[in-house]
């Protein structure tokens, strides 16, 4: 298993989340982030240079994936987010030690398994 982190523009949040749910990843954590990608702007002062770091508005992805999903995840990420400008952002992969569903306690990739809800129809059939 492995804890997939993407760093992504927030435009492209609806593409991105497009092709997940196409590749079959459906659990998906998404926060808004403040980041900086290691680029430096040099401002000139009276009195010498300044380097400023400047922080832009990003989107943080987190997934839990078994294993078969991985190249998966990443491949979804990088056509959902990419435009081939700088600071289309970063896909960083980390081992995954443990899952556990807190409903049922499930663990590792049984927890990982979404569950398919089946609604009745109004009828009662399925
Ligand atoms: N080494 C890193 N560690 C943690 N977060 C990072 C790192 N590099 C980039 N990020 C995050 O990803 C966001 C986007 O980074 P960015 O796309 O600018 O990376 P980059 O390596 O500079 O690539 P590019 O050359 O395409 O700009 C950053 O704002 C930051 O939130
Ligand atoms: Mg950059």
């Amino acid at each position: 298993m492995k804890m997939i982190t993407a760093v992504i523009r927030p435009e492209r949040i609806q593409q991105v989340k497009e092709a997940l749910f196409q590749a079959g990843i459906s659990g998906i954590t998404l926060s808004r982030v403040s980041g900086h990608g290691g680029e430096q702007v040099v401002v000139e002062h009276y009195r010498g240079t300044r380097v400023m770091v400047e922080f832009h508005d990003k989107v943080e992805i987190r997934m839990a994936v078994s294993e078969p999903f991985v190249q998966a995840a990443i491949d979804a990420v990088l056509r959902g987010a990419r435009t081939g400008e700088v600071g289309d952002g970063k896909i960083f992969v980390q081992p995954l030690e443990r899952v556990v569903r807190i409903r049922t306690g499930e663990q590792d990739t049984a927890a990982l398994t979404p569950v398919t809800e089946t609604k009745l129809t109004p009828d009662g059939s399925l």
